[in-house]
């Protein structure tokens, strides 16, 4: 494959967990990734490590909840490497707690952080980084199985999820004339550093140790673990080829039985 045939993914928050175990599968699968995080420095070792792998990326510091950053990096990302194809909005925060107790500031972050900027990062893809007209596209959207299921001490966590969810079946079956695929990815509990942030949140909420969380969490996991972070990039790896053209408007588990639906 030259440079000028391969495809170009733009994946956000790809500097830790999930979105650094995608930008990873899809530059293997052969594309050219652009990937973005606020930490600046994260997101240039990142690149920098991943390069040292023989990997085809570049990235921009940039913060999904504002409209002026998600504009700025889409035209990086397209200056860098041409016209996107592949949206993935992996970039995201938890984020709870009693629901009489939770501020304003911490609701409206989550939403923002989680879902508005879902909707501005597609939307800037559509309209100036390429995606709108063409006859191939994928946008991918990280929600979880709590974007399904209601979450204890989780109300604008699995608000936004379910937001993410709904976003996409919508645009899903709206472009799905075009070539475009929409589909939600939707983990269950996925080591990484997010997890180990909940589970912390947990224990401090029950009044419990960080192990009695974990063992509460996996016990009701079906597959008795956490999914992994390449598990979940995967299906986002499988979803980007010619043969899951007909997957669009789904939101598809990765969660070692946790949802069932
Ligand atoms: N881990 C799980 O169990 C789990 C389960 C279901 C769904 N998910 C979803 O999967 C996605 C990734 O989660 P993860 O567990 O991999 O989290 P993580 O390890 O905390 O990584 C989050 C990434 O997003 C970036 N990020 C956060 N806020 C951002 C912002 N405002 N603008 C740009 N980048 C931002 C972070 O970098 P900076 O902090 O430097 O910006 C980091 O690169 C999230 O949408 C999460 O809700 C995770």
């Amino acid at each position: 494959m030259t440079t000028e045939t391969k495809p170009v993914a733009l994946v956000t928050g790809g500097t830790s967990g999930i979105g650094l175990a995608v930008v990873r599968d899809l530059a293997r699968r052969g594309h050219r990734v652009f990937l973005c995080a606020r930490t600046e420095q994260q997101v240039k070792q990142t690149v920098e490590d991943l390069r040292a792998e023989g990997l085809e990326v570049e990235g921009a510091a940039a913060d999904v909840r504002d409209a002026a950053s998600v504009k700025a990096l889409v035209a990086a990302a397209v200056q860098a490497f041409g016209p996107i194809s592949v949206l993935v909005n992996n970039a995201g925060r938890s984020g709870g707690g009693p629901t009489a107790d939770l501020t304003d500031e911490l609701w409206y972050d989550v939403i923002q952080t989680n879902l508005n900027s879902v909707f501005l990062l597609t939307r800037e893809v559509l309209k100036n980084g390429g995606l709108e007209g063409a006859s191939y596209g994928r946008i991918i959207n990280i929600a979880s199985t709590a974007g399904k299921q209601g979450v204890v001490l989780g109300a604008p966590y699995s608000a936004s999820k379910h937001g993410v969810v709904g976003f996409t079946k919508s645009l899903g079956n709206e472009l799905a004339p075009t070539g475009i695929t929409v589909n939600a990815v939707c983990p269950g509990y996925v080591e990484t550093p997010m997890a180990q942030r909940v589970r912390t949140g947990y224990a401090a909420a029950y009044d419990t140790s960080e192990e009695q969380i974990m063992q509460k969490f996996t016990s009701k996991i079906p597959l008795g673990r956490y999914s992994t972070p390449e598990e979940v990039a995967g299906l986002v790896g499988y979803l980007t080829t010619d043969v899951a053209s007909s997957i669009t408007a789904q939101a598809l588990n990765v969660c070692g039985g946790l949802g069932n639906f």
